[in-house]
């Protein structure tokens, strides 16, 4: 069986090395070429720990290739992964043009048998009109067939998560591909979940709109917390002993970021809107997680009163730890804020520097990159916390408030521990507990 995976991005280059590392023969594609061209010396675009060593084995083996002729692999193909981006749209709902383009594409050059999978998230029905594009557009009389197999990696862990993963969701309405996909994952047959398409394309944006609302309940929560004695790491702690919640994804902190929740959230409200469901529960979480900035900022004011002039320091500058990626990250609309106020601001993050410098380029007047979180703090106001990276909560604290003019710090994803900051002499805030 050959396989092609379409799109380069996140998904599709994690999900191209992860079929070959699982021995089977893969062309990636995508119509970039310039990025084809770097991906097949095995320079990966994207900071994925894992990968880029994966890559390179894998080239190495020749169980992956890389073309941007997108028609020719999809003539060799049996088997094509759509994983090209579906961004938001200015309603709310995700752009489809792209999967559109693609499916045009492979009713172009149909010459055989093929399964067309839904890699990408893609909002309920999105399969139809697949198959209904194929059908209107394609030259011969070839079969096809199109399933879904929602990807659920995580960015940070991405490599892994494809590698082991926990369940695989096929949404099939064939015999044929579903033999087809379950040959592809023949080592996971005990994690294999089989259905038919519309559920499967469903349980993509019910998964992760509900652990977007787990987000913003636990958030709400340290709202309720800030104006009470309770701690919201004891209530998480407390809630999470019973195996019906579960522990998992009851961070509180300045709410949830990245290329998914936000805009499959939305996606989801929209396509509940269209047919005719009330949608409030998610509009509700989609509101509590836009406001958790605005309160920190308040937090900020509340310890440094006028920020015009303040020097301060932000640690953290992706959307979450072990990845570059600042997409929805809290950090933007942050900095954007305090730039507003006045603040002069001195910015820090291992990974996602070159990223945020492009939004928010270096002037050495208001905004200055540094190479340490050291050199962020030396003599600011405030040290603001924003991504809880591992290297944060090894800081020698000593040395830091040495550094810094006023020994303030402002933790929004709690990774300090309040007793023993307070202890060095720092005036120390965090979320939802004292
Ligand atoms: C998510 C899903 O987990 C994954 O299954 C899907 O395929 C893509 O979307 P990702 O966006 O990479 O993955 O990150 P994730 O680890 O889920 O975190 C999302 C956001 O929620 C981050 O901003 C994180 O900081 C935040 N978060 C997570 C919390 O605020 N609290 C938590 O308890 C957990």
């Amino acid at each position: 069986m050959k396989i092609a995976v379409i799109g380069t991005g996140y998904v599709g280059i994690v999900t191209a090395v992860g079929l070959a590392e699982f021995g089977h023969t893969v062309i990636g594609a995508d119509k970039v070429s310039e990025k084809i061209e770097k991906i097949s010396h095995g320079d990966v675009p994207i900071y994925e720990p894992g990968l880029a060593e994966l890559l390179k084995a894998n080239l190495k083996k020749g169980t992956i290739t890389f073309s941007s002729d997108l028609n020719g692999t999809i003539q060799a193909a049996d088997v094509i992964f759509v994983c090209v981006g579906t961004p938001q749209g200015d309603d709310g709902s995700a752009d489809m043009s792209q999967i559109e383009e693609v499916s045009r594409l492979i009713a172009e050059n149909l010459n055989g048998y093929k399964v067309v999978v839904e890699k990408s998230t893609v909002p309920v029905k999105t399969s139809s009109w697949i198959k209904r594009t194929i059908s209107l557009y394609k030259k011969s009389d070839q079969e096809f067939d199109v399933a879904s197999n929602p990807e659920f990696l995580r960015e940070g862990s991405a490599v892994s998560d494809f590698l082991r993963p926990d369940r695989i969701i096929i949404g099939v309405e064939t015999e044929r591909a579903r033999d087809m996909l379950t040959e592809i994952y023949a080592d996971f047959k005990d994690r294999l979940f089989i259905t038919n398409i519309d559920t499967a394309e469903l349980i993509k944006h019910a998964s992760n709109s509900f652990l977007a609302m787990k987000i913003s309940y636990i958030n709400l929560m340290a709202d309720l917390c800030e104006r009470t004695n309770a701690d919201v790491e004891q209530v998480a702690k407390g809630m999470g002993l019973d195996p019906r919640i579960g522990g998992l994804f009851l961070k509180a902190g300045l709410g949830y970021g990245g290329s998914c929740f936000p805009k499959d959230l939305k996606a989801l409200i929209k396509i509940g809107e269209d047919l005719g469901v009330n949608m409030n529960l998610l509009k509700e979480t989609d509101r509590i997680n836009v406001e958790r900035t605005r309160h920190f900022l308040e937090k900020i004011k509340r310890a440094l009163w006028i920020l015009k002039d303040k020097r301060i320091a932000l640690l953290g500058l992706a959307f979450k730890p072990e990845t570059d990626d600042i997409r929805e990250a809290p950090a933007i609309k942050l900095i954007r804020d305090l730039l507003n106020e006045g603040a002069i601001l001195r910015l820090y993050d291992p990974e996602a520097q070159a990223n945020m410098k492009e939004l928010f380029p270096e002037d050495k007047v208001r905004i200055t990159y540094v190479k340490t979180p050291y050199e962020a703090v030396n003599g600011v106001n405030a040290l603001l916390l924003c991504t809880e990276w591992k290297e944060f909560s090894e800081l020698d604290f000593g040395k830091i408030k040495g550094l810094m003019a006023n020994p303030i710090i402002i933790d929004g994803r709690n990774i300090f521990r309040p007793e023993a900051v307070r202890k060095l002499g720092f005036e120390y805030y965090c979320v939802g507990r004292k």
